[in-house]
């Protein structure tokens, strides 16, 4: 294919877990030195991207799968699909006459970088559309000014993230993880879950707790070791803001998960499964025991199976002109 002759093409993104969260004090700019383990998973956004009318500047559409819920979601230049498109127009020096449409199917403000995924997705999208052929570096520069998890949701597998989770290294990670997500319709927001973990934890060390017994679990390819020390320094915060998730997490064990968590800085909580039988019976498990917790969680949440790590942005689809 030549990159000259693509009129419509879809390209895929992947939800993030962190297996590994730790969070130090917040930094003079606002945010905070993490040392995470970032995890793709097989939950996906699919993002359209074909040549707009001249002068139309970035249209977007959007829908979603039953358990997303778009009211919040933005048109505008708040979304980061627009602020991406719009982002590499401007270096290229080039109109963003493009309409994009994004299919959801990781929820919205869930802790999954649902947000990082479409705009990871809309960058390759337009690189190849556009027939940039920009170098790996610089889509991962541009995406690190879109938001601290972009860049990771364009290379995703597995990954340590250091900074406030723009640099990145790999994990070698050859083991496929069994997770059941159970997610919430009603999102949390990052910005507020990072401000709940100032109030709790007034004096958190400048440098964040390291996440080498992560990624040493991750070598070994057991479930149980990596169970062990799961960790996430937002969970407390998380916890805190939403009544409820702390049980679910309990519920999710009983059930038979290994260990679940909140993903990143929630809602989302993700269950660690020995193998696939053990998280189809938690899933089926935690699918009969959750419509009693629609009050605490929202309605219609979702109870999903994936596995991780996931590849990070793809090609699925293409149309020429
Ligand atoms: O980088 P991004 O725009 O996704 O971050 C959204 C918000 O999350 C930031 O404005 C900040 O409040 C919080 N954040 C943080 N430390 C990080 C990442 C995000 O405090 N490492």
């Amino acid at each position: 294919m030549t990159t000259g002759d693509v009129r419509t093409l879809t390209v895929r993104a992947a939800a993030k877990i962190n297996l590994h969260l730790g969070v130090g004090a917040v930094r003079a700019d606002g945010y905070h030195p993490i040392d995470t383990v970032f995890h793709a998973v097989s939950l996906f956004d699919d993002v359209t991207a074909a040549t707009g009318e001249p002068g139309s500047g970035p249209v977007l559409t959007l829908d979603g799968s039953d358990h997303v819920d778009l009211v919040d979601v933005p048109f505008d230049r708040r979304n980061l699909v627009h602020a991406a498109a719009t982002r590499l127009a401007r270096e290229q020096q080039r109109a963003p006459d493009v309409r994009v449409a994004v299919h959801k199917s990781i929820p919205v403000a869930g802790g999954l970088a649902g947000g990082s995924a479409d705009a990871a997705a809309t960058l390759v999208a337009l690189d190849r559309l556009w027939g940039l052929d920009l170098e790996d570096q610089d889509l991962l520069r541009v995406a690190a000014d879109l938001g601290s998890d972009v860049p990771f949701a364009l290379l995703g597998g597995t990954a340590r993230g250091t900074g406030r989770g723009e640099v990145l290294q790999r994990v070698d990670d050859r083991s496929t993880w069994w997770w059941v997500l159970v997610t919430s319709t009603h999102g949390l927001s990052t910005p507020a879950v990072y401000r709940r973990f100032d109030e709790l934890f007034p004096t958190a060390p400048a440098r964040p707790t390291p996440a080498d017994r992560v990624e040493r679990a991750i070598h070994s390819g057991d479930p149980v070791q990596l169970a062990r020390v799961l960790h996430n320094d937002l969970e407390p915060a998380a916890f805190d803001l939403r009544p409820g998730l702390a049980e679910l997490v309990s519920r999710g064990e009983a059930a038979g998960a290994l260990r679940g968590m909140v993903s990143g800085s929630g809602p989302t909580c993700a269950f660690l499964c020995a193998d696939a039988d053990a998280a189809r019976a938690v899933c089926s498990e935690l699918r009969e025991t959750e419509p009693a917790r629609a009050g605490d969680l929202g309605a219609d949440g979702a109870v999903l199976v994936t596995t991780g790590p996931a590849p990070g942005v793809h090609q699925v689809a293409y149309e020429r002109r």
